[in-house]
């Protein structure tokens, strides 16, 4: 039996993923901001009768409140076998995090950032560590521009590029862990699920909802991968690599660029050292 955590567990493609590896029999750790959510998710796959289902409260909407949550697990749990960096929003207007930062860079990455550096210590007891993010083929037009960072730099605010870029990053976050883990028992690779029928496009216009519900798979076609990612023996070895559901895995000349990957790690820890 493998514990996992996932963040984002409570809805869409989390949801399903956590479903498919209870089913299985595995220990689930369930990282989620919405609890009334949450305990319904919980239940639902309580009531799969296998397995192990247990909630932790996470809102990556603050630093201080990734910090309290992650020292809840490093206080309860002895080792944690995958981490599934999952949750994630499109804003689609301009918002700030508690901490300032731009919601999608704040949110989709830089909660991210902080959550799986202090859980660094629990993957590598495992035998096998596995660390998996939730990147997308919307990074292709994502850009690192650090004085975007912030939410009030933002004046010329675009929806799709502000979330590719923080999509961008969870790519270049996963290739430089890669890097810093080779040789340990812990291996960190990304993927893009598809176009998948979830919570995601929410809160996107109606025309522009209906334009994206037009090439939408179930939650089901990522969660298998995602299953294949955190326990199957041929992704036992693979570090640093770039998955796809739905289109070719190619991923975009920035995201493999490996000074852009260390630039923006050093930057990103100086964002959020106080808190580690
Ligand atoms: N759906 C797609 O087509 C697609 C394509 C490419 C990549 N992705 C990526 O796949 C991942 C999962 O997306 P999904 O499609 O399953 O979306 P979803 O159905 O909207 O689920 C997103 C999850 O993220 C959680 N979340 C949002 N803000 C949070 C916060 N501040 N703190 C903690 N959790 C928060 C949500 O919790 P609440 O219920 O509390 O809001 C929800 O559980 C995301 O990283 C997304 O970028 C999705």
């Amino acid at each position: 039996m493998k514990t996992i955590l996932i963040t984002g567990a409570n809805a869409g493609i989390g949801l399903k993923t956590a479903e498919q590896l209870v089913s299985e029999g595995h220990h689930l750790i369930l990282a989620c901001r919405n609890l009334v959510k949450a305990q319904q998710a919980k239940q639902q796959l309580q009531q799969l009768g296998k397995g192990q289902v247990d909630l932790i409260e996470l809102d990556l909407n603050s630093l201080e409140k990734v910090q309290q949550s992650a020292n809840g697990i490093l206080s309860k749990y002895p080792h944690i076998d995958v981490l599934i960096n999952n949750a994630g929003l499109i804003s689609d207007q301009l918002d700030s995090t508690e901490d300032g930062f731009e919601k999608h860079f704040g949110v989709n990455y830089l909660g991210h950032y902080l959550w799986t550096l202090k859980l660094l210590p629990l993957l590598k007891k495992s035998t096998q560590g596995r660390i998996i993010h939730l990147s997308s083929i919307a990074h292709w037009v994502g850009s690192i521009q650090p004085e975007k960072f912030l939410a009030k730099n933002n004046p010329h605010y675009r929806t799709f590029s502000s979330y590719g870029s923080s999509k961008l990053q969870n790519l270049l976050f996963s290739n430089q862990l890669a890097k810093q883990l080779k040789g340990t028992s812990v291996t960190s690779n990304a993927l893009h699920p598809g176009v998948v029928d979830s919570e995601l496009y929410r809160q996107l216009p109606k025309f522009q909802y209906k334009l994206v519900s037009l090439a939408l798979i179930p939650p089901s076609k990522p969660a298998d991968l995602i299953k294949k990612m955190a326990l199957d023996a041929s992704w036992a070895k693979k570090n640093g690599k770039y998955a796809s559901v739905q289109t070719p895995a190619i991923s975009s000349a920035k995201s493999r660029n490996a000074r852009l990957a260390q630039e923006l790690y050093d930057r990103s820890y100086e964002l959020v050292k106080q808190y580690l």
